[in-house]
């Protein structure tokens, strides 16, 4: 099946950076959110990192305004109905992934395929709550979408082949590398990274070292190209927790145990860059560490 018309749920970070790269592939792309302040943040991104590439001498002009012109945006689902391909990336947390996917469904046409990019939850059980659970595949962007070269593919339990190589073509078509990954919590890039990530934030939960120090360690330290705290941030600090939780229920292994303190940050609504307040203050010219 070849995929033309593309629909994006949630204009989040990542649901925006899915829009760009498809739009500038050639794909025509819908994103939808509840939220119309999202949307208009979502386009101005986009812009935004479209004229950073035309800058860095990627893109031409003319790339730019021809993919701005094949994004649409809605606040109504229903919109999405005629997509070839619909591409999940609201909120991680399942019962919202849920309830899009069941108020889709009426609009659908029977050859759309549904995708999630979510960063851990069982792509089985959520395929199995759609009425196509063989049409139905994780589709894991990196964040910032323009910039990170791989896609995770993962597989449910049902997902059948054409739907595979169909989307291993549409990875392809975007210049990307896929990776497959098997349906286990986080699959293979959040299961490595984010107890990393959840281990840097015991570090400084316990005092081993203030953010800066741990940060710094690990750049120079392991050659990281962004400190884990700083990485964090950037992930955002509730998909951070959500992956742990994730992790921890479903290997049932404490070494998995969402550290306190991320909890914490996660309660006082301190979310990292989004909100521009986690491990570092974003408010001023340069980001000051909280601790
Ligand atoms: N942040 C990352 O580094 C990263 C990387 C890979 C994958 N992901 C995954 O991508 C997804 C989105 O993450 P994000 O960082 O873009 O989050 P985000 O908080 O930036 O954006 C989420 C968006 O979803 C919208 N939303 C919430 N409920 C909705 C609904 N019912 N219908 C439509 N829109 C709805 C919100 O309004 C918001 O705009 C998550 O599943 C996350 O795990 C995140």
């Amino acid at each position: 099946m070849e995929i033309r018309t593309v629909g994006v749920v949630g204009a989040g970070q990542m649901g925006s950076g899915i829009a760009h790269v498809f739009a500038l592939a050639g794909f025509d792309v819908t994103i939808h959110d509840i939220s119309l302040d999202a949307l208009a943040r979502a386009r101005e991104m986009i812009g935004c990192n479209l004229d950073r590439q035309i800058a860095r001498g990627k893109i031409a002009e003319a790339d730019k305004d021809a993919a701005m012109a094949r994004i649409a945006t809605t606040t109504t689902l229903s919109e999405l109905g005629p997509s070839d391909l619909i591409i999940e990336a609201a909120t991680e947390r399942e019962t919202v992934k849920i309830a899009i996917f069941e108020d889709l469904q009426p609009h659908l046409r029977p050859e759309t395929i549904l995708t999630s990019n979510t960063s851990s939850i069982s792509i089985t059980r959520l395929a199995s709550r759609t009425d196509r659970p063989e049409r139905f595949m994780g589709l894991h962007f990196m964040n910032p979408v323009p910039v990170m070269q791989l896609v995770e593919l993962i597989r449910g339990i049902a997902t059948d082949e054409a739907t595979y190589t169909t989307l291993l073509a549409v990875v392809e078509r975007l210049g990307k590398t896929a990776a497959p990954a098997e349906d286990f919590p986080a699959f293979i890039v959040n299961r490595i990274l984010m107890p990393m990530i959840n281990e840097a934030v015991y570090t400084l939960y316990e005092g081993v070292g203030s953010v800066q120090s741990i940060d710094q360690s690990m750049k120079l330290g392991a050659n990281h190209p962004m400190g884990p705290l700083e990485l964090a941030d950037f992930i955002g600090l509730d998909t951070c927790l959500a992956i742990m939780n994730v992790l921890h229920d479903g290997l049932a292994d404490t070494k998995y145990r969402p550290c306190p303190l991320l909890t914490k940050y996660v309660e006082a609504g301190w979310l990292g860059r989004k909100t521009q307040r986690g491990f570092y203050d974003y408010r001023g010219e340069i980001p000051v560490p909280t601790r």
